[in-house]
């Protein structure tokens, strides 16, 4: 693989100088960062493969500037998911489509639709806005571990392997994209994301949600252990303070005034507030991950509103294969 000195910067017309070359930068949007390249050009999207260590049976969303520049990549949008893109984007929703015939095969690992997202934040708008192409990005981290939302995460991660990070802040979603296709005449939820159910309910009714637990390759979309610290975690419904002889970091709603002194605990919205706990969501693993803990536990969040994709996201977290 290419050796590169990674740069850090805000200047989409850098980032757009190496995708028109062949090469991968890291993208920020408003749910986490992704690591892009011309989602035309095989030879581009292989090296997203490589640099995150992706299994190739695992597929790429592809970004785009808004419905327009997805007709173009879709043999056809089907009314609802139409209705949604057009209510919703740009933001954290994903429509699975009929894939057209000008996107690889790689990018969608073989299967007959594309999964399709115009992300929100400007930075990214401003380097489709630049690019003659559409972007193939998946989360800018190594396959199975935590998705980053700071350009730090993406930094300490994949630091020389690739020769820039676009820098537009931390997320302000914080968990992925709700991925929304239609099948047998029915709206199907695939992944719980960004965008809630209940606003996709609120525009176009009721949904059916089919998310794939399993962690059969022959399943591509979500593998059960994903998201995942290095540290072992256990996801509790409220906790008891476990009873345990290993030193315990706590993930946490709001703030806890139960717990032994001197328990690590990490809040994620002293309000309660669920969006401003999927905001803080990744950062969080990851600080417990490095902290001087042995294990971490997890309290599951009420199952409303972005609590749902938090706590998938947690349940995945603490899989344990
Ligand atoms: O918010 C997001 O969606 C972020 C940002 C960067 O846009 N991207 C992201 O990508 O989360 P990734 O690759 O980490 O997750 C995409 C998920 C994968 O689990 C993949 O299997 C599924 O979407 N997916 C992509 N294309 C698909 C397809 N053609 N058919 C079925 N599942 C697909
Ligand atoms: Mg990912």
């Amino acid at each position: 693989m290419t050796r590169f000195t990674t740069a850090i910067g805000a200047d989409p017309d850098q980032a757009a100088a190496w995708l028109l070359k062949g090469n991968c930068v890291a993208v920020p949007t408003e749910t986490v960062y992704g690591l892009a390249a011309n989602a035309l050009d095989p030879a581009a999207v292989v090296r997203i493969f490589e640099i995150k260590n992706r299994p190739a049976f695992d597929p790429l969303i592809v970004h785009v500037t808004g419905l327009e520049q997805a007709q173009g990549y879709a043999e056809e949008i089907p009314a609802p998911l139409r209705s949604l893109a057009e209510y919703f984007w740009p933001g954290p929703l994903t429509i699975l489509v009929s894939k057209g015939s000008n996107i690889p095969d790689l990018v969608t690992s073989g299967l007959p639709r594309v999964a399709l997202r115009a992300p929100a934040h400007p930075l990214a708008q401003a380097l489709l806005h630049a690019l003659p192409f559409p972007l193939a990005a998946p989360s800018a981290n190594p396959f199975g571990y935590i998705s980053p939302t700071t350009a730090k995460h993406v930094f300490d991660q994949l630091q020389g392997k690739i020769p820039y990070i676009l820098d537009g802040g931390p997320c302000r979603v914080g968990v992925e994209s709700t991925i929304v296709g239609f099948e047998n005449g029915q709206t199907t939820v695939y992944r719980l994301g960004g965008l809630a159910i209940e606003k996709i309910e609120a525009h176009i009714g009721p949904v059916q949600v089919q998310l794939n637990q399993s962690s059969n390759p022959a399943a591509p979309g979500m593998l059960k252990s994903h998201y995942a610290p290095r540290k072992p975690m256990i996801l509790l419904e409220k906790t008891p303070w476990p009873d345990e002889k290993r030193r315990i970091g706590l993930l946490t709603l709001r703030r806890r005034t139960d717990l032994p002194e001197h328990a690590l605990q990490i809040v994620l919205s002293e309000t309660g507030d669920l969006a401003e706990a999927a905001q803080n969501l990744f950062a969080a693993l990851r600080t417990l991950d490095q902290a001087d803990i042995d294990l971490i536990v997890a309290e599951s969040l009420p199952e409303e509103g972005l609590g749902r994709a938090i706590n998938d996201r947690l349940r995945r977290a603490a899989a344990q294969e």
